[in-house]
């Protein structure tokens, strides 16, 4: 039969992306997972005020000139007269959302996305950074600047490199009339803790922490509401059972040693790792292990990242994928990293698949 490739698992270890910076510019619009993402569809808990007020802040932030929801936000709960001006509560050029992990950022952020009119721009601080990678400085501030909005989606300053790269980004961006909204998991003051000496930056971390206005969003892992602790591991005739269902039907499986897969890692930039993705339905990872080199976990929660955006769920043998942050990882300057891609882990081997 002339069928052979088709029941041949592709291989991640052998596609070597690297993303130009015209192509990285294409793809600084929000994940599809995202794409009905609307301040309607969030549905805040009310055990957490917090959530109600992160969105209409936002919706404000995205449409200063909408009309006022009766009992929104200012929750008078009777209809103003639509002459009336509206509370400016953003008075700054950016919105900086902290919270935990899954609690809507990213959809709070694709929201205020769609809402806003004009050239606007959606990506993960990483993108960011390898936008500059690419183009330069002033190439990337020529193709960010004069933007309507910005989304920054997952800020961190891992080092003084990045530090004084993104101050300085934002800093040029918002005095030329460019707003900001930026989602992380950790407090702007406090960004660089515990990983690099952020107390030599301060000065730059506060000038740019003042051009937001923070808010702290809390509640539960909306992923997690319907899954349990443990990332699932298959026994290896499940796997290759699935292996063989997936590729059966057409579809696109990749079949990788995770111990391969992390070396792979090593060799191709974090930013080009969505290029990995192309065409791929499921990820099928053999013999997971322990990670007990922090670049390596570094770089698997990067990769993560990209396949949890693109909603491709992992089949495992091995150790639980929840599990592989090893060597006292989890107590260090990169913990909620670390938290939050379990949670993705989690929720990605549970995920329904192609098979
Ligand atoms: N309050 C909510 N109402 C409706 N959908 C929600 C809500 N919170 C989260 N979701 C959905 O749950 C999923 C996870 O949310 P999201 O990715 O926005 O969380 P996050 O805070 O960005 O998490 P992370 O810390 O992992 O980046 C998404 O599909 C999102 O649309
Ligand atoms: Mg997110």
């Amino acid at each position: 039969m002339s069928h052979t490739a088709q029941h041949t698992a592709a291989r991640l270890v052998d596609r070597h992306p690297a993303i130009s910076g015209a192509e990285l510019v294409a793809t600084l619009v929000p994940p599809r997972q995202f794409d009905g993402a609307s301040f309607d569809s969030y549905r805040p808990d009310e055990a957490y005020p917090s959530q109600a007020e992160a969105r209409d802040t936002l919706r404000l932030f995205a449409e200063p000139e909408a009309p006022i929801a009766r009992g929104g936000f200012f929750g008078l709960g009777r209809k103003k007269p639509a002459a009336e001006p509206r509370p400016n509560t953003v008075n700054k050029p950016g919105v900086y959302l902290d919270g935990g992990f899954g609690v809507g950022k990213t959809h709070l952020l694709a929201a205020t996305w769609h809402a806003t009119a004009g050239r606007k721009y959606f990506g993960t601080f990483i993108e960011y950074t390898a936008l500059v990678g690419a183009l330069g400085y002033a190439g990337a501030l020529g193709v960010l600047q004069g933007a309507r909005l910005i989304c920054i989606d997952e800020f961190e300053l891992d080092d003084p490199g990045d530090t004084m790269l993104m101050t300085r980004l934002i800093g040029d961006l918002t005095s030329t009339g460019s707003r900001i909204v930026a989602t992380s998991n950790t407090p702007p003051n406090a960004l660089g803790e515990g990983r690099f000496a952020a107390s030599d930056f301060m000065r730059e971390i506060q000038a740019m922490a003042d051009r937001f206005v923070t808010i702290r969003i809390d509640g539960v892992d909306y992923r997690q509401r319907d899954l349990d602790g443990d990332a699932l591991s298959l026994s290896e005739d499940a796997y290759l059972f699935t292996l063989a269902d997936v590729v059966a039907s057409g579809d696109r499986m990749t079949d990788d040693s995770f111990d391969e897969l992390i070396s792979h890692l090593a060799t191709v930039h974090p930013s080009s790792y969505i290029g990995m993705l192309d065409g791929v339905r499921v990820i099928g990872l053999r013999d997971v292990h322990e990670l007990v080199d922090q670049s390596a976990a570094l770089r698997f929660v990067a990769f993560i990242d990209r396949v949890y955006d693109a909603q491709i769920p992992i089949r495992a043998t091995g150790l639980p994928l929840t599990s592989v942050f090893g060597g006292g990882m989890l107590d260090g300057g990169y913990r909620k990293k670390y938290l939050r891609c379990m949670s993705r882990l989690n929720a990605l081997t549970q995920a329904e698949g192609a098979a």
